[in-house]
């Protein structure tokens, strides 16, 4: 819930003068739902995509100040994130609403970008693999593996978004090899083609080593992104 008009605009006209079609790395913005018709009026016809914050899995209906799969198509998203860790934890969503959000975004046409992660007592309690895994195993149960061909994957230790504290590249890139081995015993292929992406206090200085981690194919940027000059610099992190 960060931004405004004149913020969205100053930030998507920076990130278009400072990436390129032919960059490294994709790029993807996901704006509050007031800012899309502003993002795909600036973004449109552009190298970089857009996508919504969360979604109702509900396809159409009586479901006030909530936004369906196919507005966020409308509003030309190619993306949608799904069971953020504020979604889950401040707005209660469970793994089986996450597991149908990331179904309705299927059904709509949209790539969800599925959130997972351990809070600090879990991570404490060595459990992060046991957590990750079950947030993992709720969505395949619905969708089955195959979907997995048309997700991204984000893994986000709760303890380190917002925080300033960031998982170690080892710490991270453990977690992310977990991940890709479960997919991997369901379809190696998929789960080889498969972009995770780290999320949690990435910022300009511990990008390029988190990134160069051989199961990190990118990063989902919250307080770092506010701004084009220090998006930028993680953009640039790309190896
Ligand atoms: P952060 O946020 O980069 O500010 O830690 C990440 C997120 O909210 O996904």
């Amino acid at each position: 819930m960060h931004g405004s008009k004149t913020m969205v605009r100053s930030l998507l006209e920076g990130l278009l003068a400072g990436s390129s079609v032919d960059g490294k790395a994709d790029l993807a913005v996901f704006p509050s739902f007031p800012y899309l018709s502003l993002t795909e009026s600036i973004l449109s016809g552009s190298h970089i995509q857009w996508g919504g914050q969360t979604l109702n899995p509900n396809a159409q209906g009586a479901h006030t100040g909530e936004t369906s799969g196919s507005m966020l198509v409308d509003m030309g998203c190619k993306y949608v994130l799904v069971g953020h860790s504020e979604r889950r934890a401040i707005y209660g969503e469970s793994d089986t609403d996450v597991a149908a959000r990331f179904k309705a975004a299927l059904d709509a046409g949209l790539e969800p970008v599925l959130c997972v992660g351990e809070t600090l007592e879990e991570r404490e309690a060595e459990q992060t693999e046991a957590v990750v895994g079950r947030q993992l195993d709720a969505v395949i149960n619905s969708v089955g593996i195959d979907a997995f061909s048309r997700a991204t994957i984000a893994y986000e230790p709760v303890w380190a978004i917002g925080t300033g504290l960031t998982a170690t590249p080892q710490q991270a890139q453990s977690v992310h090899a977990f991940i890709r081995d479960k997919l991997s015993s369901l379809n190696v292929i998929i789960a080889g083609q498969l972009r995770i992406l780290y999320g949690g206090s990435v910022n300009s200085s511990n990008a390029a080593e988190l990134f160069a981690q051989s199961d990190i194919d990118g990063g989902l940027v919250g307080g770092a992104s506010l701004t084009a000059e220090d998006f930028l610099a993680i953009y640039s992190a790309v190896a």
